[in-house]
């Protein structure tokens, strides 16, 4: 079968697609005909092996140990293990694996759900890491409430899309931080307010919020404390690697100063979140906003197009 693999770290020109065997399912793992993948800033922060200790958090400190990319996929079972025992060949599915940028890929059963019915496999494939991670910081991170303020700061991205239509369908009142072009597209997917991050700093206008979600973090974490309320959380997902370092080095000394909580997280996959997802797109509460599609033959560029850091919405990779 055809799979995209890297030996050396690098930019997506050390991605090969090479001819490789077909996996085998181990006993709790499902063997899977790749429908759709799509692409997500792991996956080019691990190809890259940059900052060194992305390296060291993996292993493999002068060659990647990881070396086939991609996590979020959606498509079809072809073979199940022997103590599988939800899923049957045929069922269409989506959640993660390693090494989805193929044509076919193995996953554990518990790390995938049904296939929403009202969904295509590329929108599918748009879901997992991505909504997780929006649904994981603002429920359990978060805490969020109906009624309370919410901003989502990086809106327009993978995460962000998500969030903003997740705090909606838990009663927030959401304000989306985005740049121009991506206004109206933010207004859309049901935000109350839009600040445009061109225009206006948020951290500096004197509004204050009950939780933001640091979809993609472009401030310092003593900007997003200034503009939490009272009891006020800050959730950091991602965003530059200042930002990481700054929430996970700080954050834990800020929450022990006054009555604001500020987290860095990582999201976990799991079945019950992506049966939860599930339900939220087939009752039409959640809408994947896919911005590019790219051919398997083209998973460099996809990556390329993402790393550029202004992707509106998830990138997708799509298989024959
Ligand atoms: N902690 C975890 O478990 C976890 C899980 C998933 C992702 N992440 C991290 O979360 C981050 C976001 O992921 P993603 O998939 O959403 O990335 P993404 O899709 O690549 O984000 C791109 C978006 O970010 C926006 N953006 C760029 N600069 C901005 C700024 N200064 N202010 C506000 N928005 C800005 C861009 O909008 P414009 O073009 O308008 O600038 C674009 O729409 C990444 O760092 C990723 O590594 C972490």
């Amino acid at each position: 079968m055809k799979a995209f693999v890297y030996h050396n770290y690098g930019s997506p020109d050390v991605l090969r697609c090479e001819e490789i065997a077909k996996p085998t399912a181990g006993d709790n793992e499902v063997l899977l005909k790749v429908c759709a993948a799509s692409v997500n800033a792991l996956d080019w922060r691990l190809m890259r092996g940059k900052p060194l200790f992305t390296r060291l958090m993996i292993g493999g400190l002068r060659k990647p140990k990881v070396t086939q990319p991609g996590v979020d996929v959606a498509g079809q079972i072809e073979a199940v293990g022997r103590n599988v025992t939800q899923f049957k060949p045929g069922d269409g599915v989506f959640g993660t694996c390693r090494g989805a940028f193929a044509e076919y890929t193995c996953a554990i059963e518990n790390k995938l759900a049904p296939k929403p019915i009202n969904s295509s496999f590329e929108e599918a494939a748009a879901v997992p890491v991505a909504a997780i991670s929006a649904l994981q910081g603002l429920r359990d991170k978060g805490r969020i409430q109906p009624g309370q303020k919410v901003l989502v700061d990086g809106a327009s991205g993978g995460v962000g899309t998500f969030a903003v239509q997740i705090a909606k369908s838990f009663g927030a009142e959401v304000t989306a931080v985005c740049s121009t072009r991506n206004v109206d597209a933010a207004r859309s997917l049901g935000a109350d307010h839009v600040i445009d991050y061109t225009r206006e700093d948020f951290t500096k206008s004197g509004q204050r919020y009950d939780l933001i979600l640091g979809a993609n973090a472009h401030h310092s974490i003593f900007d997003y404390r200034r503009a939490l309320s009272q009891d006020g959380i800050y959730v950091m997902v991602g965003g530059g690697w200042t930002q990481i370092l700054q929430a996970l080095l700080l954050a834990p000394l800020l929450s022990l100063i006054g009555s604001k909580k500020m987290c860095f997280f990582v999201a976990n996959i799991n079945q019950k979140d992506l049966v939860l997802l599930k339900d939220l797109l087939e009752a039409g509460k959640v809408v994947p906003v896919i911005d590019r599609r790219y051919p398997l033959s083209d998973t460099g560029e996809a990556l390329r197009y993402l790393e550029e850091g202004h992707a509106r919405g998830k990138v997708v990779i799509t298989v024959e």
